[in-house]
Formats: C-alpha cells, sequence, structure tokens
C-alpha cells in the first residue's frame, strides 16, 4: 500500500487540537452537561484526542450516515445509526472530521435543532472550503484545506489508512 504523503503532521494537528480545546473550555465553562455527538467512523480519532482536553462535563453519542447510492443532493443523506441520548433542552457540541460539500452537516445540524437542543455548534478538523455546496457555519475549525482527497487520522480511502496519526494525501497515480 503506498504511504501518504503529510499535508498535516501530527504534532501540527495535535496542536490544533489544543487551542480548540481552550476555546471550547472558555466556551461552556458554565454548561452542566455539554453532549458530544461524533459522527462515525472519521470524527473518532479526533473527538477522542479533543475530548480528553476538555473540562466541561460531557456525554458522547454518535451518528453514523450513508448517501442513497452516493448521489450529493440535499435530502439524501441517510442516518444509519441515530443517537442513543435525548438532546431536548441541552447543549450540543457535533464533531466532525471533515466539511466539503456540507449535505451531510447541513442534515445533521438541521436534526439536532429539530430536537429542541438548547445550542448547538459544529467543530470540524478540516474545512474544504472550495468543495462547499451548502452553507454550513463551523464554530471550531481546525484547517482550511484545499480541494485534495485526504487520508488518515480518522479518514478513509476504502476503509483504510484511518489510523495514520497525521493527514496525507494519496497521489494521483496511487
Ligand atoms: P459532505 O457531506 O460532502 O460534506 O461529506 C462529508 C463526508 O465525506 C466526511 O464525513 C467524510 O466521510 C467524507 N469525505 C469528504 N472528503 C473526504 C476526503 O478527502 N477524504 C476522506 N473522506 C472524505
Amino acid at each position: 500500500m503506498p504511504t501518504p504523503s503529510t499535508l498535516i503532521s501530527e504534532t501540527d494537528l495535535q496542536n490544533r487540537i489544543d487551542e480548540i480545546a481552550g476555546e471550547i473550555n472558555r466556551d461552556y465553562a458554565d454548561s452542566d452537561l455539554l453532549i458530544c455527538v461524533g459522527v462515525l467512523k472519521g470524527s473518532v480519532f479526533f473527538m477522542v484526542d479533543l475530548l480528553k482536553r476538555v473540562t466541561a462535563p460531557v456525554a458522547v453519542d454518535f451518528f453514523q450516515t450513508a448517501s442513497y447510492g452516493g448521489a450529493k443532493v440535499p435530502g439524501e443523506v441517510r442516518i444509519r445509526k441515530d443517537l442513543d441520548l435525548s438532546i431536548r433542552g441541552r447543549d450540543v457540541l457535533l464533531i466532525e472530521d471533515i466539511v466539503d460539500t456540507g449535505y451531510t452537516l447541513r442534515t445533521i445540524l438541521d436534526l439536532l435543532r429539530f430536537r429542541g437542543a438548547k445550542s448547538v455548534k459544529l467543530c470540524a478538523l478540516l474545512d474544504k472550503v472550495e468543495a462547499r455546496e451548502v452553507e454550513v457555519p463551523i464554530d471550531y475549525r481546525g484547517f482550511p484545506i484545499e480541494n485534495v482527497f485526504v487520508v488518515g487520522y480518522g479518514l478513509d480511502y476504502d476503509e483504510r489508512y484511518r489510523n495514520l496519526p497525521y493527514i496525507g494525501v494519496l497521489e494521483e497515480e496511487q
């Protein structure tokens, strides 16, 4: 298997996560319970490293989504695994690995609000700014990146590379 070239090093990832956790700790200093919702599977590595640095009381839950036939049109994101917890009246922090077109996050954010969360914020490690097709406000953003396919630190290519400790790029010929 080819080794992806490094786009964001492990050190840079961990330093940025320190900073984001600092912001979250300031913003939620008075929250009695922050419900942190990860989107499976890609967000898991980021979520674990981030939440180990968060000092507010948290509960952890997960969504898993799938797109019908890979089609990228609004309304075609399917919930494969729903939340276990009720979020009514709660502060919710949605944690995602990457925002690409924005359809997945737009769908989940709308659903969280519909279910009566007190507040909903989005924390995304990577932001493919130029790929955006629907608007998704990112409250805590790790890194803007170019419109390239990335792997590692949770992100996969055909389920591979998730356990790389850095964000890498698969070259075209690979
Ligand atoms: P969106 O709905 O187009 O924003 O897609 C978001 C999802 O697509 C992410 O949660 C990833 O699972 C996947 N994705 C988007 N870009 C990449 C990439 O560069 N590498 C790996 N997965 C990606």
